[in-house]
Protein backbone atom coordinates (compact mmCIF):
# COMPACT_ATOMS: atom_id res chain seq x y z
CA UNK A 1 0.00 0.00 0.00
CA UNK A 2 1.55 3.40 -1.04
CA UNK A 3 1.50 6.56 1.62
CA UNK A 4 -1.41 8.12 0.35
CA UNK A 5 -3.71 4.75 0.20
CA UNK A 6 -2.26 4.06 4.00
CA UNK A 7 -3.25 7.75 4.68
CA UNK A 8 -6.29 7.73 3.32
CA UNK A 9 -7.21 3.98 4.73
CA UNK A 10 -6.31 5.69 8.04
CA UNK A 11 -7.80 9.02 7.61
CA UNK A 12 -11.56 6.60 7.13
CA UNK A 13 -10.72 4.39 10.20
CA UNK A 14 -10.58 7.62 12.50
CA UNK A 15 -13.67 8.82 11.11
CA UNK A 16 -15.53 5.43 11.72
CA UNK A 17 -14.21 5.23 15.10
CA UNK A 18 -15.34 8.84 15.87
CA UNK A 19 -18.96 8.57 14.58
CA UNK A 20 -19.33 5.12 16.37
CA UNK A 21 -18.13 6.53 19.47
CA UNK A 22 -20.28 9.45 18.80
CA UNK A 23 -23.55 7.66 18.21
CA UNK A 24 -23.04 5.55 21.65
CA UNK A 25 -22.57 8.45 23.77
CA UNK A 26 -25.48 10.15 22.01
CA UNK A 27 -27.48 6.91 22.32
CA UNK A 28 -26.27 6.49 25.43
CA UNK A 29 -26.46 9.57 27.33
CA UNK A 30 -29.33 11.31 25.68
CA UNK A 31 -31.60 8.87 24.64
CA UNK A 32 -30.62 5.98 27.63
CA UNK A 33 -30.70 3.40 24.97
CA UNK A 34 -29.55 0.54 27.48
CA UNK A 35 -27.77 -1.60 24.21
CA UNK A 36 -25.12 2.01 24.03
CA UNK A 37 -25.23 2.37 27.67
CA UNK A 38 -23.15 -1.18 28.16
CA UNK A 39 -20.38 0.19 25.91
CA UNK A 40 -20.18 3.51 28.09
CA UNK A 41 -18.48 3.80 31.29
CA UNK A 42 -21.16 3.69 33.67
CA UNK A 43 -22.24 0.11 31.83
CA UNK A 44 -19.09 -1.51 32.02
CA UNK A 45 -18.70 -0.67 35.84
CA UNK A 46 -21.76 -2.07 36.40
CA UNK A 47 -23.58 -3.88 33.18
CA UNK A 48 -25.57 -5.63 36.00
CA UNK A 49 -28.02 -3.10 36.43
CA UNK A 50 -28.39 -2.62 33.13
CA UNK A 51 -29.03 -6.00 32.57
CA UNK A 52 -31.44 -5.62 35.52
CA UNK A 53 -33.30 -2.74 33.76
CA UNK A 54 -34.08 -5.47 30.77
CA UNK A 55 -35.09 -8.19 32.49
CA UNK A 56 -38.58 -6.92 33.34
CA UNK A 57 -38.90 -5.58 29.26
CA UNK A 58 -39.18 -9.12 28.14
CA UNK A 59 -37.42 -12.28 26.65
CA UNK A 60 -36.29 -9.91 23.60
CA UNK A 61 -35.93 -6.60 24.08
CA UNK A 62 -35.62 -4.68 21.03
CA UNK A 63 -32.10 -2.54 19.55
CA UNK A 64 -32.02 0.70 17.95
CA UNK A 65 -30.20 -1.02 15.50
CA UNK A 66 -33.15 -2.82 14.18
CA UNK A 67 -32.27 -6.15 16.09
CA UNK A 68 -32.76 -7.25 19.77
CA UNK A 69 -31.11 -7.99 23.01
CA UNK A 70 -31.69 -10.68 25.38
CA UNK A 71 -30.97 -11.20 29.18
CA UNK A 72 -32.94 -14.08 29.13
CA UNK A 73 -31.29 -17.90 29.62
CA UNK A 74 -33.62 -19.80 27.82
CA UNK A 75 -33.91 -17.50 24.76
CA UNK A 76 -30.14 -17.16 24.72
CA UNK A 77 -29.69 -21.02 24.64
CA UNK A 78 -32.41 -21.66 22.16
CA UNK A 79 -30.82 -18.92 20.01
CA UNK A 80 -27.12 -20.38 20.13
CA UNK A 81 -28.23 -23.98 19.83
CA UNK A 82 -30.64 -22.97 16.55
CA UNK A 83 -29.63 -24.11 13.10
CA UNK A 84 -31.62 -21.02 11.73
CA UNK A 85 -29.16 -18.69 13.55
CA UNK A 86 -25.67 -17.93 12.85
CA UNK A 87 -22.43 -15.47 12.99
CA UNK A 88 -22.57 -14.23 9.87
CA UNK A 89 -25.75 -13.78 7.22
CA UNK A 90 -25.69 -16.82 5.05
CA UNK A 91 -25.18 -14.71 1.52
CA UNK A 92 -22.17 -13.27 3.33
CA UNK A 93 -19.05 -14.72 2.01
CA UNK A 94 -16.42 -15.74 4.18
CA UNK A 95 -13.63 -12.87 4.79
CA UNK A 96 -12.32 -11.01 7.66
CA UNK A 97 -13.87 -8.99 9.84
CA UNK A 98 -14.30 -5.02 9.31
CA UNK A 99 -11.05 -4.50 11.88
CA UNK A 100 -9.04 -6.88 9.38
CA UNK A 101 -8.64 -9.74 12.07
CA UNK A 102 -9.72 -13.14 10.56
CA UNK A 103 -11.11 -15.20 13.63
CA UNK A 104 -11.31 -18.41 11.34
CA UNK A 105 -14.05 -21.17 12.34
CA UNK A 106 -15.08 -18.64 15.06
CA UNK A 107 -16.53 -16.51 12.39
CA UNK A 108 -18.03 -18.89 10.08
CA UNK A 109 -21.07 -20.74 9.14
CA UNK A 110 -21.96 -24.42 8.45
CA UNK A 111 -20.21 -26.03 6.67
CA UNK A 112 -17.00 -24.00 6.63
CA UNK A 113 -17.11 -24.08 10.61
CA UNK A 114 -17.29 -27.84 11.44
CA UNK A 115 -14.86 -28.37 8.59
CA UNK A 116 -12.15 -26.21 10.26
CA UNK A 117 -13.20 -27.02 13.95
CA UNK A 118 -12.45 -30.53 13.18
CA UNK A 119 -8.99 -29.62 12.41
CA UNK A 120 -7.97 -28.06 15.58
CA UNK A 121 -9.94 -30.04 18.22
CA UNK A 122 -7.47 -33.18 18.37
CA UNK A 123 -5.58 -30.47 20.41
CA UNK A 124 -8.21 -30.22 22.89
CA UNK A 125 -8.86 -33.92 23.42
CA UNK A 126 -9.11 -34.93 26.86
CA UNK A 127 -6.13 -36.96 26.56
CA UNK A 128 -4.08 -33.33 25.33
CA UNK A 129 -5.83 -31.62 28.42
CA UNK A 130 -4.55 -33.58 30.83
CA UNK A 131 -1.14 -33.33 29.22
CA UNK A 132 -1.00 -29.95 29.42
CA UNK A 133 -1.99 -30.84 33.80
CA UNK A 134 1.86 -31.55 35.21
CA UNK A 135 3.15 -27.95 33.17
CA UNK A 136 0.29 -26.07 34.76
CA UNK A 137 0.72 -27.12 38.08
CA UNK A 138 4.78 -26.15 37.81
CA UNK A 139 3.52 -23.01 36.34
CA UNK A 140 1.14 -22.08 39.09
CA UNK A 141 3.83 -23.11 42.17
CA UNK A 142 6.62 -20.76 40.44
CA UNK A 143 4.29 -17.85 39.56
CA UNK A 144 3.04 -18.20 43.35
CA UNK A 145 6.55 -18.47 44.89
CA UNK A 146 7.80 -15.51 42.60
CA UNK A 147 4.87 -13.55 44.33
CA UNK A 148 6.48 -10.58 46.66
CA UNK A 149 5.56 -11.02 50.05
CA UNK A 150 6.88 -7.79 51.48
CA UNK A 151 4.27 -5.16 50.63
CA UNK A 152 1.00 -4.91 47.75
CA UNK A 153 1.58 -6.97 44.31
CA UNK A 154 -0.27 -6.35 41.30
CA UNK A 155 -2.31 -10.03 40.62
CA UNK A 156 -3.19 -9.69 37.25
CA UNK A 157 0.16 -9.07 35.35
CA UNK A 158 2.06 -10.92 38.16
CA UNK A 159 -0.02 -14.39 37.99
CA UNK A 160 -3.29 -13.91 36.19
CA UNK A 161 -1.78 -12.76 32.91
CA UNK A 162 1.56 -15.06 32.86
CA UNK A 163 -0.46 -18.13 33.80
CA UNK A 164 -2.46 -18.46 30.27
CA UNK A 165 0.48 -17.13 28.23
CA UNK A 166 2.33 -19.79 30.01
CA UNK A 167 0.24 -22.50 28.92
CA UNK A 168 -0.51 -21.59 25.83
CA UNK A 169 3.03 -21.12 24.57
CA UNK A 170 3.60 -24.87 25.92
CA UNK A 171 -0.21 -25.73 23.53
CA UNK A 172 1.62 -24.22 20.65
CA UNK A 173 5.24 -26.10 21.42
CA UNK A 174 7.10 -22.71 21.39
CA UNK A 175 10.45 -23.52 22.73
CA UNK A 176 13.92 -21.96 22.02
CA UNK A 177 14.31 -25.41 20.53
CA UNK A 178 12.12 -24.33 17.43
CA UNK A 179 13.86 -21.14 16.89
CA UNK A 180 11.43 -18.62 17.99
CA UNK A 181 11.36 -15.75 20.35
CA UNK A 182 9.25 -17.09 23.51
CA UNK A 183 8.65 -13.66 24.98
CA UNK A 184 8.45 -11.93 21.58
CA UNK A 185 5.86 -14.19 21.42
CA UNK A 186 3.88 -13.48 24.86
CA UNK A 187 4.31 -9.74 23.76
CA UNK A 188 2.79 -10.30 20.69
CA UNK A 189 -0.35 -12.63 22.26
CA UNK A 190 -0.96 -9.98 24.54
CA UNK A 191 -1.53 -7.64 22.32
CA UNK A 192 -3.39 -9.46 19.69
CA UNK A 193 -5.57 -10.90 22.35
CA UNK A 194 -6.55 -7.39 23.50
CA UNK A 195 -7.88 -7.12 20.17
CA UNK A 196 -11.50 -9.32 21.14
CA UNK A 197 -13.08 -6.21 22.61
CA UNK A 198 -12.37 -4.49 19.47
CA UNK A 199 -10.14 -1.46 18.20
CA UNK A 200 -10.13 1.70 20.26
CA UNK A 201 -7.50 4.28 18.38
CA UNK A 202 -5.66 4.22 15.38
CA UNK A 203 -2.64 3.74 17.81
CA UNK A 204 -4.23 0.83 18.79
CA UNK A 205 -4.56 -0.64 14.83
CA UNK A 206 -1.03 0.41 14.27
CA UNK A 207 0.12 -1.97 16.87
CA UNK A 208 -2.09 -4.67 16.31
CA UNK A 209 -0.85 -4.75 12.84
CA UNK A 210 2.80 -4.74 13.86
CA UNK A 211 1.98 -7.45 16.19
CA UNK A 212 0.20 -9.38 13.53
CA UNK A 213 3.06 -9.28 11.38
CA UNK A 214 5.39 -10.38 13.95
CA UNK A 215 3.38 -13.18 14.71
CA UNK A 216 2.39 -14.11 11.11
CA UNK A 217 6.53 -14.35 10.86
CA UNK A 218 6.94 -16.74 14.09
CA UNK A 219 3.85 -18.50 13.18
CA UNK A 220 5.06 -19.62 9.59
CA UNK A 221 8.66 -20.33 11.19
CA UNK A 222 6.92 -23.13 13.43
CA UNK A 223 4.98 -24.43 10.56
CA UNK A 224 8.53 -25.13 8.79
CA UNK A 225 10.72 -26.57 11.69
CA UNK A 226 7.40 -28.54 12.82
CA UNK A 227 6.48 -30.22 9.57
CA UNK A 228 9.80 -31.95 9.67
CA UNK A 229 10.15 -32.31 13.75
CA UNK A 230 6.68 -33.10 14.68
CA UNK A 231 5.56 -32.97 18.26
CA UNK A 232 3.09 -33.98 20.98
CA UNK A 233 1.69 -29.98 20.41
CA UNK A 234 -1.13 -28.23 18.50
CA UNK A 235 1.10 -26.99 15.85
CA UNK A 236 2.49 -30.15 14.60
CA UNK A 237 -1.76 -31.38 14.91
CA UNK A 238 -2.30 -28.47 12.72
CA UNK A 239 0.33 -28.80 10.41
CA UNK A 240 -0.22 -32.06 9.84
CA UNK A 241 -3.81 -31.19 8.58
CA UNK A 242 -2.63 -28.81 6.34
CA UNK A 243 -3.62 -29.03 2.68
CA UNK A 244 -5.90 -31.50 1.88
CA UNK A 245 -8.28 -30.42 4.88
CA UNK A 246 -7.40 -27.45 5.54
CA UNK A 247 -5.24 -24.41 3.66
CA UNK A 248 -2.05 -22.69 4.34
CA UNK A 249 -4.23 -18.97 5.21
CA UNK A 250 -6.98 -20.84 7.27
CA UNK A 251 -4.14 -22.39 9.15
CA UNK A 252 -2.64 -19.06 9.78
CA UNK A 253 -5.94 -17.59 11.20
CA UNK A 254 -6.40 -20.58 13.04
CA UNK A 255 -3.73 -20.09 15.16
CA UNK A 256 -4.61 -16.22 15.48
CA UNK A 257 -7.83 -17.67 16.93
CA UNK A 258 -6.45 -19.83 19.02
CA UNK A 259 -4.06 -17.62 20.41
CA UNK A 260 -7.01 -14.86 20.87
CA UNK A 261 -9.71 -16.80 22.24
CA UNK A 262 -7.59 -18.47 24.88
CA UNK A 263 -5.66 -15.78 26.29
CA UNK A 264 -7.14 -12.21 27.27
CA UNK A 265 -10.14 -14.97 28.53
CA UNK A 266 -8.59 -16.78 30.64
CA UNK A 267 -6.77 -13.69 32.41
CA UNK A 268 -10.44 -12.02 33.28
CA UNK A 269 -11.42 -15.68 34.60
CA UNK A 270 -8.92 -16.13 37.27
CA UNK A 271 -9.21 -11.86 37.87
CA UNK A 272 -12.69 -12.12 37.96
CA UNK A 273 -12.65 -15.39 40.59
CA UNK A 274 -10.09 -13.70 42.77
CA UNK A 275 -11.43 -11.02 43.64
CA UNK A 276 -15.16 -12.00 44.03
CA UNK A 277 -13.70 -14.36 46.23
CA UNK A 278 -12.00 -11.89 48.13
CA UNK A 279 -15.17 -9.35 47.99
CA UNK A 280 -17.10 -12.39 49.66
CA UNK A 281 -14.57 -13.24 52.88
CA UNK A 282 -16.94 -15.82 53.63
CA UNK A 283 -16.74 -17.52 50.58
CA UNK A 284 -12.93 -17.75 50.32
CA UNK A 285 -12.71 -18.92 54.10
CA UNK A 286 -15.26 -21.51 52.50
CA UNK A 287 -12.34 -22.79 50.07
CA UNK A 288 -9.42 -22.22 52.46
CA UNK A 289 -11.03 -25.07 54.32
CA UNK A 290 -11.88 -26.69 51.33
CA UNK A 291 -9.95 -26.17 48.19
CA UNK A 292 -11.54 -29.14 46.63
CA UNK A 293 -14.30 -26.55 45.73
CA UNK A 294 -11.80 -24.82 43.44
CA UNK A 295 -13.68 -26.15 40.33
CA UNK A 296 -17.60 -25.27 41.99
CA UNK A 297 -16.06 -21.72 42.65
CA UNK A 298 -14.62 -21.51 38.75
CA UNK A 299 -18.05 -22.60 37.78
CA UNK A 300 -20.08 -19.69 39.99
CA UNK A 301 -17.49 -17.40 38.79
CA UNK A 302 -18.07 -18.21 35.16
CA UNK A 303 -21.64 -17.28 35.58
CA UNK A 304 -21.73 -14.75 38.28
CA UNK A 305 -19.37 -11.97 36.44
CA UNK A 306 -17.94 -14.11 33.42
CA UNK A 307 -15.18 -12.67 31.54
CA UNK A 308 -16.96 -12.95 27.78
CA UNK A 309 -20.39 -10.51 28.85
CA UNK A 310 -21.88 -10.79 25.57
CA UNK A 311 -21.82 -12.34 21.47
CA UNK A 312 -24.63 -12.47 19.07
CA UNK A 313 -25.92 -14.13 16.01
CA UNK A 314 -28.21 -13.42 13.06
CA UNK A 315 -31.17 -14.79 11.88
CA UNK A 316 -31.72 -16.80 8.27
CA UNK A 317 -34.83 -16.99 8.44
CA UNK A 318 -38.06 -15.53 9.36
CA UNK A 319 -39.10 -16.51 12.18
CA UNK A 320 -40.74 -16.58 15.78
CA UNK A 321 -37.97 -16.28 18.86
CA UNK A 322 -40.12 -16.37 22.50
CA UNK A 323 -43.22 -15.89 21.26
CA UNK A 324 -42.04 -12.61 18.43
CA UNK A 325 -41.04 -12.18 14.92
CA UNK A 326 -37.56 -11.79 13.92
CA UNK A 327 -36.77 -11.12 10.41
CA UNK A 328 -34.73 -12.93 8.27
CA UNK A 329 -30.72 -11.09 8.72
CA UNK A 330 -32.09 -9.33 12.02
CA UNK A 331 -29.12 -9.51 15.09
CA UNK A 332 -29.65 -10.63 18.99
CA UNK A 333 -27.38 -9.86 20.74
CA UNK A 334 -26.41 -12.73 23.43
CA UNK A 335 -25.94 -10.82 26.65
CA UNK A 336 -24.39 -13.82 28.46
CA UNK A 337 -23.46 -12.14 31.60
CA UNK A 338 -26.60 -11.05 32.09
CA UNK A 339 -28.45 -14.83 31.30
CA UNK A 340 -26.03 -15.72 34.65
CA UNK A 341 -28.25 -13.64 36.57
CA UNK A 342 -31.76 -15.11 35.28
CA UNK A 343 -33.85 -15.60 38.23
CA UNK A 344 -35.87 -18.57 36.14
CA UNK A 345 -32.63 -20.44 36.09
CA UNK A 346 -30.77 -19.25 39.92
CA UNK A 347 -32.04 -18.59 42.75
CA UNK A 348 -30.98 -15.53 44.38
CA UNK A 349 -28.84 -14.71 41.05
CA UNK A 350 -27.08 -11.27 42.51
CA UNK A 351 -25.51 -13.67 45.47
CA UNK A 352 -22.01 -15.15 45.22
CA UNK A 353 -22.32 -18.97 46.39
CA UNK A 354 -19.58 -21.35 45.93
CA UNK A 355 -21.71 -24.30 46.71
CA UNK A 356 -24.68 -23.97 44.18
CA UNK A 357 -25.59 -26.79 42.59
CA UNK A 358 -26.19 -25.43 39.31
CA UNK A 359 -23.89 -23.29 38.46
CA UNK A 360 -22.36 -25.33 35.73
CA UNK A 361 -25.55 -24.29 33.00
CA UNK A 362 -23.96 -21.05 32.54
CA UNK A 363 -23.63 -19.63 28.84
CA UNK A 364 -20.15 -18.51 29.91
CA UNK A 365 -18.76 -20.31 27.45
CA UNK A 366 -21.44 -19.82 25.13
CA UNK A 367 -24.10 -23.01 23.68
CA UNK A 368 -24.45 -25.01 20.39
CA UNK A 369 -21.87 -25.28 17.43
CA UNK A 370 -19.38 -22.62 19.01
CA UNK A 371 -19.51 -23.74 22.20
CA UNK A 372 -15.79 -22.99 23.47
CA UNK A 373 -13.37 -25.26 21.97
CA UNK A 374 -10.98 -24.66 24.91
CA UNK A 375 -13.33 -24.55 27.55
CA UNK A 376 -11.81 -27.94 29.31
CA UNK A 377 -8.54 -26.19 29.03
CA UNK A 378 -10.02 -22.80 30.79
CA UNK A 379 -11.33 -25.17 33.82
CA UNK A 380 -8.38 -26.68 34.55
CA UNK A 381 -5.77 -23.81 34.75
CA UNK A 382 -8.49 -22.15 36.43
CA UNK A 383 -9.20 -24.67 39.34
CA UNK A 384 -5.74 -25.61 39.74
CA UNK A 385 -4.99 -21.89 40.21
CA UNK A 386 -7.45 -21.50 42.89
CA UNK A 387 -6.64 -24.54 44.86
CA UNK A 388 -3.25 -23.52 45.19
CA UNK A 389 -3.86 -20.31 46.07
CA UNK A 390 -6.24 -21.27 48.50
CA UNK A 391 -3.82 -23.97 49.81
CA UNK A 392 -0.44 -21.86 49.85
CA UNK A 393 -1.72 -17.91 50.16
CA UNK A 394 -4.92 -18.44 52.58
CA UNK A 395 -3.99 -14.80 54.37
CA UNK A 396 -4.19 -13.25 50.47
CA UNK A 397 -6.26 -9.60 50.92
CA UNK A 398 -7.50 -6.96 48.57
CA UNK A 399 -4.72 -4.33 49.06
CA UNK A 400 -6.17 -1.26 47.54
CA UNK A 401 -8.98 -0.08 44.45
CA UNK A 402 -9.15 -2.58 41.63
CA UNK A 403 -9.20 -1.11 38.09
CA UNK A 404 -11.51 -2.70 35.74
CA UNK A 405 -10.52 -3.42 31.94
CA UNK A 406 -11.90 -0.12 29.51
CA UNK A 407 -13.43 -2.65 27.73
CA UNK A 408 -17.13 -4.01 27.38
CA UNK A 409 -17.16 -7.58 25.94
CA UNK A 410 -14.71 -8.76 27.83
CA UNK A 411 -14.87 -8.13 31.75
CA UNK A 412 -12.43 -8.29 34.35
CA UNK A 413 -9.60 -6.42 36.27
CA UNK A 414 -6.97 -4.60 34.54
CA UNK A 415 -5.18 -4.51 38.27
CA UNK A 416 -6.03 -6.24 41.07
CA UNK A 417 -3.36 -4.81 44.21
CA UNK A 418 -3.14 -7.95 46.94
CA UNK A 419 -1.01 -8.37 49.68
CA UNK A 420 -0.46 -11.92 50.29
CA UNK A 421 0.25 -12.09 54.06
C1 LIG B 1 -12.37 -18.43 30.74
C2 LIG B 1 -11.95 -18.68 29.59
C3 LIG B 1 -12.79 -18.65 28.35
C4 LIG B 1 -14.04 -18.14 28.11
C5 LIG B 1 -14.96 -17.43 29.08
C6 LIG B 1 -14.34 -18.40 26.72
C7 LIG B 1 -15.53 -18.06 26.10
C8 LIG B 1 -15.86 -18.38 24.81
C9 LIG B 1 -17.13 -18.07 24.19
C10 LIG B 1 -18.27 -17.31 24.85
C11 LIG B 1 -17.09 -18.58 22.92
C12 LIG B 1 -18.20 -18.59 21.88
C13 LIG B 1 -18.54 -17.26 21.28
C14 LIG B 1 -19.80 -17.37 20.47
O1 LIG B 1 -20.60 -18.31 20.64
O2 LIG B 1 -20.04 -16.46 19.65
C15 LIG B 1 -15.80 -19.20 22.75
C16 LIG B 1 -15.40 -19.82 21.61
C17 LIG B 1 -14.13 -20.31 21.44
N1 LIG B 1 -13.14 -20.42 22.39
FE1 LIG B 1 -13.25 -19.84 24.31
N2 LIG B 1 -13.28 -19.05 26.16
C18 LIG B 1 -12.32 -19.24 27.12
C19 LIG B 1 -11.10 -19.86 26.99
C20 LIG B 1 -10.64 -20.41 25.83
C21 LIG B 1 -9.37 -21.07 25.67
C22 LIG B 1 -8.33 -21.29 26.78
C23 LIG B 1 -9.28 -21.42 24.36
C24 LIG B 1 -8.16 -22.11 23.62
C25 LIG B 1 -6.92 -22.11 23.91
C26 LIG B 1 -10.51 -21.04 23.71
C27 LIG B 1 -10.82 -21.26 22.38
C28 LIG B 1 -12.03 -20.99 21.80
C29 LIG B 1 -12.33 -21.27 20.41
C30 LIG B 1 -11.39 -21.92 19.42
C31 LIG B 1 -13.65 -20.84 20.18
C32 LIG B 1 -14.43 -20.94 18.87
C33 LIG B 1 -15.34 -22.14 18.90
C34 LIG B 1 -16.21 -22.23 17.65
O3 LIG B 1 -16.50 -21.21 17.02
O4 LIG B 1 -16.55 -23.37 17.29
N3 LIG B 1 -11.31 -20.42 24.63
N4 LIG B 1 -15.07 -19.08 23.92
Amino acid sequence: MGIAQDTRAAVRFSQELYRSKLSTAYHGRIRHDPFARLRLREGRDDPYSVYAELRPRGPLVPTRLGGFGTVDHPTARSVLTSRAFGVRPQAEAPSPTADGVDLSFLDRNEPDHSRLRRVAAPAFSPRMVRGYRSRIEELVTELISQLRTDGATDFVSTFAAPLPIGVITQMFGIDESAGVDTTGFARYGAAIGGALDGIHSLRHARELMQAGEALGQMFEQLFAVRATDPRDDLISVLVAERGEKVRPDELMAMCFLLLVAGFETTVNLLGNALLALLQHPDQWHLLVEQPQLAGAAIEETLRWNPPVQRTERVSFEDQQVAGTPVREGQWIVLLLGGTGRDPQVYPGPDRFDITRSHAAEHLAFSSGIHYCLGAPLARLEATIALEQLANRLPRIRQAGPVTMRPTSIIRGPLHLPVTVG
